[in-house]
């Protein structure tokens, strides 16, 4: 190997574990990158990095740059340098329909002049940005965007910070010079995840993966590209010199496949077109379900031989297609705002969309979210907007046209007043949402509150639907939760679209409903914050509805799961008059479950203890360590004093140590605290 000519002047027996632990780390690069399937654990893969990180710093003429150290990033760029394709990166030409795929196939086979069944290789088309990665001697060497197909961008310092690229190849029997191409694209989670984060720093969103990756691969700064979530998958092979290659493409996704490279698993050789078209449709069905976006499917003559004889046709190859998919962004028109009061009176703005066809439905309205994301977007009523949808997500405007803005084009006015009940709309500062003050005054308040109430997961009053609800609310039949249970059988048929048969079996199902479970009674409340699983964490911690009931916001806070924002809002709604009598006329109604039986709070580990916290914490936040210890029972106090127990002190702790000391209380420090939390079982 020709990096073991730079150990020359290394011990030999550093040289050699520096080597062992390259080896190592590739391996498992490789097994939890390319193959998704990683046989040792992220905690010992940290270990051996770790372990290489230190000899290249005590032998820094060790590090050589296919070190899996080397994928930081490096020395910003002042400017991106132009790379000449040896070979054209070409494009493809598309299919829309059954038809064109047919079509595509058909000529094919006239071109071979035969009339055989033809082999395809059926990928998927990731929606992402074409490189060229260029290895010599197994070693990358070069990163190249197509740019114009003939002239891209040296990208190296960037690709080099992808882990799915390796930066030497795996195994044997690579030619001397290969070049190989693929799609660098950003998984939706990573997606999801750094615009949530762009999006709580305020800053501007990425409309989709696909320019989020284009983005982050088009920083000067390598160490940006290197903090974005991208991978690479590699679909082609373009420049090769001083070696062979399969003769079949398939053949050659398994030896790219065999040296290092990521490749698509959803891959399938098809025998023929039929079966080609199958293919398509099975990944239709779950594209949504997908980690990654596509746009289509491409088709390629599995043959090289064949590939060959077929040749190409100005930039695109006669051999392969794409059949695209229902686009997931189209452009349409703003034509108005509405605003929508839901169950907690949040105030969402609506938009009303000029209809447009988009991820295959159509779709006339969309969320704006909230007013920072009016704001965020610039939009005016009157606008070009891109509309998104992926998968089961609500359509999003993602982007507004600027150029395209009419002169008569209108602000979008954010009401003051609740357009339901016309109470004050509340902005509380930090959040951004708006809320109608109005609570279940509001009628839009009650009737979502009514709707959660006799929604499936919650009472599962079935045929009592959101339509039924409205009409209710809207003659004044029902105002309160309670009042579903007095409902009448002719108050009922009155109903659109009921008659007496429907209005029997909305009563049977409103009588069945009155018996069921704690959890589902706590959940059904709606109190902000409280879904379905904090609902069941509360009902096995209190086990009836009166501990929880009168429990203060610190023994909330015992419950899994359940932090200061939850404790404040479940508080809040006990202390509420108006509620305590909603939940009374409830149970008068003949609502009712069986208790669950809990330990005691007296069974708990620390209980009758108090702690205070102090000096910086470093293993876990303040919350993290209070929320520790309020779930074993203890008490956490803000200051010291003679009933205080145990002083945890951290660094920098001040007069709070000094009044512990002074009054001779018990301190301990954060390796302590750790210790006794992992004593009584909290995983940290
Ligand atoms: S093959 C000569 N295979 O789609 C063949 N392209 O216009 C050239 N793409 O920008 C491309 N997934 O980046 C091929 N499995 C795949 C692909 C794929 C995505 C992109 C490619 C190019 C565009 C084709």
């Amino acid at each position: 190997m020709s990096t073991l000519s730079l150990f020359d002047d290394l011990p030999s027996q550093v040289a050699k574990e520096i080597a062992d632990l390259r080896k190592q780390l590739q391996y498992h690069n490789y097994r939890y990158y390319a193959l998704d399937d990683p046989q040792i654990t992220d905690a010992e893969y940290d270990r051996l990095m770790q372990r290489l990180r230190e000899l290249e710093a005590q032998y820094p003429e060790s590090v050589t740059p296919d070190s899996p150290t080397q994928r930081v990033g490096a020395t910003p760029l002042s400017t991106f340098q132009t790379v000449v394709h040896e070979m054209p990166m070409l494009s493809l030409d598309n299919a829309f329909s059954d038809g064109d795929l047919l079509a595509f196939n058909q000529r094919v086979q006239d071109r071979l002049k035969s009339a055989e069944d033809i082999e395809y290789v059926c990928e998927l088309k990731l929606d992402g940005i074409a490189v060229s990665l260029l290895y010599r001697d197994g070693l990358l060497v070069r990163g190249a965007t197509r740019g114009d197909g003939t002239n891209g961008e040296d990208i190296t310092q960037n690709v080099r910070t992808i882990n799915s690229i390796p930066l030497r190849l795996l195994g044997s029997g690579y030619p001397a010079v290969l070049e190989v191409r693929g799609e660098i694209y950003m998984p939706k989670a990573g997606f999801n995840a750094l615009n949530e984060k762009a999006r709580m720093a305020g800053e501007k969103l990425f409309v989709n993966p696909r320019n989020a990756a284009a983005g982050s691969l088009r920083q000067l700064d390598s160490r940006i590209t290197a903090s974005r979530p991208l991978e690479m998958c590699a679909y082609s092979v373009g420049w090769v010199d001083g070696g062979e290659l399969p003769e079949t493409h398939s053949g050659i996704l398994a030896a790219l496949k065999n040296w290092g490279f990521l490749t698509n698993r959803e891959t399938r050789v098809a025998k023929n077109i039929q079966e080609a078209l199958g293919f398509y449709r099975r990944i239709g069905e779950k594209r949504d379900a997908l980690a990654y976006d596509i746009d289509g499917i491409v088709f390629k003559v599995n043959s090289r031989l064949l590939q060959d004889t077929l040749g190409f046709i100005s930039r695109a190859p006669r051999w392969a297609i794409a059949y695209k998919f229902p686009a997931q962004e189209e452009s349409t028109i703003l034509l108005d705002v509405e605003f929508q009061v839901g169950r907690t009176g949040a105030v969402t703005p609506v938009a009303r969309l000029q209809p447009v066809f988009v991820g295959g439905v159509t779709v006339s309205n969309a969320t704006l979210h909230n007013r920072d994301e009016i704001n965020r977007l610039g939009i005016k009523i009157g606008d070009t907007v891109i509309v998104r949808r992926a998968g089961d997500v609500i359509p999003q405007i993602v982007q507004v046209v600027e150029s395209k803005r009419p002169v008569d084009a209108r602000d979008i006015l954010f009401p003051e007043h609740c357009p339901v009940c016309n109470s004050p709309v509340e902005t509380v500062a930090d959040e951004a949402v708006a809320r109608c003050s109005g609570g279940l005054v509001c009628a839009a308040q009650r009737k979502e509150a009514i709707k959660h109430f006799a929604s499936r997961k919650a009472m599962n009053v079935e045929g009592l639907g959101d339509k039924l609800v409205e009409q209710l609310v809207d003659l004044g039949l029902v105002n309160n939760l309670a009042d579903i249970y007095s409902l009448t059988r002719e108050q009922l048929s009155a109903m659109e679209r009921m008659g007496d048969k429907s209005a029997d079996n909305i009563l049977a199902a409103l009588e069945n409903s009155k018996k069921t479970t704690l959890a589902k009674f706590i959940y059904a409340l709606g109190i902000r914050e409280v879904g379905e699983s904090t609902a069941r964490n509360f009902a096995n911690y209190f086990g009836s509805f009166e501990a929880m009931a009168a429990a203060d916001q610190e023994v909330l806070q015992r419950v899994p799961d359940v932090g200061p924002v939850v404790a404040h809002f479940v508080a809040e709604f006990f202390e509420q008059e108006s509620n305590r009598v909603a939940v009374s006329a409830l149970r008068a109604a003949g609502i009712h479950w069986d208790n669950i039986e809990v330990a005691s709070p007296d069974a708990l580990p620390l209980n009758g203890l108090t702690y205070v916290l102090t000096g910086t914490l470093e293993a876990l936040s303040r919350d993290d360590a209070k929320a520790h210890l309020l779930a074993l029972g203890a008490k956490v106090a803000g200051s010291v004093s003679a009933k205080t127990d145990y002083v945890v002190a951290g660094p920098g702790a001040g007069s709070k140590l000094a009044k512990a000391e002074e009054l001779g209380l018990k301190v301990m420090d954060e390796a302590g605290l750790l210790e006794l939390l992992r004593e009584h079982g909290r995983q940290i």
